[in-house]
């Protein structure tokens, strides 16, 4: 299966935006990774409303909303009408994640879970059927430019079990740390989609980055 990348814009020049959405539009990457963070659930406050609408408008990819926010349920209508394509909710925010990811698919979007580095993949045994993806949190989430957590690997390897035992085509994201050395790695391990932040904005080429990424 090929590796899918996702760069996050988390750690694009924010004076420069536009350019690094098109850079992403030009490269090999599958999809946007948006962090949108509320200072609640995570200690740091990223992206609104605004930006979201008008990255969603210039890019090219589909775009993968991570929401890092308490009570995503209150915002599905608005990230749908962005055009946002993928919407991820944390597990850890919501009381009533059946219905929150019920509410995601009738609105049109593809509904995604997201797992904080302590919360078990096993937990999801009850939900997984309902998700079109689920991102393992390599990282604590909250800021760009991290390091993996290797536990995060076992992690994988067990929601790839589970996915596999059920006949699912779930997709796994992994979401924190990835770099050109570990990514290979953690493709193998049954990731489907790598977001990377650092990794491609920090590199003095970052189309070539994704490449790499891509083609490993
Ligand atoms: C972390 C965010 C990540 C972040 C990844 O809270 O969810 O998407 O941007 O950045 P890197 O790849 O630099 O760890
Ligand atoms: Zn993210």
């Amino acid at each position: 299966m090929p590796i899918l990348v996702a760069p996050s814009v988390l750690s694009a020049d924010f004076l420069n935006l536009g350019k690094g959405i098109e850079m992403i539009n030009r490269s090999e990457a599958d999809l946007l990774h948006l962090d949108v963070m509320d200072g609640v659930f995570v200690p740091n406050i990223s992206i609104g409303f605004p930006a979201v609408r008008q990255f969603t408008q210039i890019s090219a990819k589909p775009v993968d909303a991570h929401l890092m926010t308490v009570e995503p349920q209150k915002f599905i209508t608005q990230f749908r009408d962005f055009g946002v394509t993928k919407l991820t909710v944390h597990y850890e925010a919501c009381t009533h994640l059946h219905r929150t990811v019920a509410e995601i698919r009738k609105a049109g979007m593809s509904p995604g879970v997201a797992l904080n580095p302590h919360t078990p993949v096993e937990l999801l045994i009850d939900i997984i059927e309902d998700v079109d993806m689920v991102t393992i949190m390599s990282v604590n989430p909250g800021f760009g430019g991290q390091r993996f957590i290797p536990h995060s690997l076992d992690k994988v390897r067990r929601l790839r079990q589970i996915i596999h035992s059920r006949g699912l085509n779930t997709q796994i994201e992994i979401d924190g740390g990835v770099t050109l050395e570990n990514a290979r790695q953690i493709a193998d391990s049954g990731a489907d989609i790598l977001v990377a932040g650092n990794a491609v904005f920090s590199a003095e080429n970052p189309i070539e980055a994704i490449s790499i990424i891509k083609n490993l």
